[in-house]
């Protein structure tokens, strides 16, 4: 990947960090836009560079248009274009259907479905110039199978599956794929937050036995983005260990 540039959505921690990483390993150069403090979003920038390769850190909330279209600018300006988009920044808010505010459905959908589609929009017209691009959005199985508490998060990643095979039929005659990675129950901070109890029955039904790694789900995000993965657009790609088989 040497000389592409990505540009990686909630990359300061999680499965957005070892996404970040692994692009980076692979010869990308990469900016880190995140919404949470700079100061650990340049933390995984500098993890970055330290593998020879360059880096910015972007503090930028996805939801708000403007953001999203100045920390664009930042990327361009520091980093001369984005080649690779990996949408991957997302938020839960667990709650049976029951006792979700309004305001809870909304936050969640704001984040994991609009600020993906912001993203998309404020590069599109780039990648359609370049008659390049690869865009990896990060679903869920929850989106493709539901989740008892997750009415919002649910929701909001089946809109990204529906964003993904739109995008995929509007950009694939411009040489630009877009795809999506479905991941089950991975160990991140986020998974770190939810209910212990359900986490380690559920660990119990996974196929392969345990839960996963971000590194699993980046390793299936460098093939999406990689040269070898040209013909392959509108795709969902399940990293959960054969938890949801359809
Ligand atoms: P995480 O909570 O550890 O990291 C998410 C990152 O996104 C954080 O750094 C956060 O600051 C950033 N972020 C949140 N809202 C933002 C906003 N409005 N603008 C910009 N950045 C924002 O989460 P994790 O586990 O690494 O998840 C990453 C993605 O993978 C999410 O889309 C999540 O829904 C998805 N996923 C995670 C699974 C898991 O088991 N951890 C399973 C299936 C999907």
């Amino acid at each position: 990947m040497n000389g592409r540039v990505a540009l990686v959505t909630g990359g300061a921690r999680g499965i957005g960090r070892a996404i970040a990483l692994k692009l980076a390993s692979l010869g990308a150069d990469v900016a880190v836009l995140d919404a949470g403090a700079l100061e650990t979003t340049e933390q995984t920038a500098a993890e970055i560079r330290a593998l020879g390769v360059k880096a910015c850190a972007v503090r930028c909330d996805i939801t708000d248009a403007d953001q999203v279209a100045a920390a664009v600018k930042q990327v361009k300006d520091e980093l001369g274009g984005v080649d690779i988009l990996v949408n991957n920044a997302g938020i839960t808010r667990d709650k049976l259907a029951l006792r979700m505010s309004p305001e809870d459905f909304d936050a969640v959908i704001n984040v994991n479905l609009k600020g993906t589609f912001l993203m998309i929009r404020a590069l599109y017209a780039d990648f359609m110039r370049k008659r390049y691009g690869r865009i990896v959005n990060i679903a869920s199985i929850a989106g493709l199978m539901g989740n008892a508490g997750q009415a919002n998060y649910a929701a909001s990643k089946a809109g990204v599956v529906g964003l993904t095979k739109t995008i995929a039929r509007e950009l694939a005659s411009r040489g630009v794929t877009c795809n999506a990675v479905a991941p089950g129950f991975i160990e991140t901070p986020m998974t770190a937050n939810m209910n212990q109890d359900a986490l380690e029955a559920a660990s119990k039904t996974i196929p392969v036995g345990r839960m996963g790694k971000p590194e699993d789900v980046a390793a299936a995000v460098a093939f999406l983005v990689g040269d070898d993965a040209g013909y392959i657009t509108g795709a969902v790609l399940n990293v959960d260990g054969g938890f949801f088989m359809r």
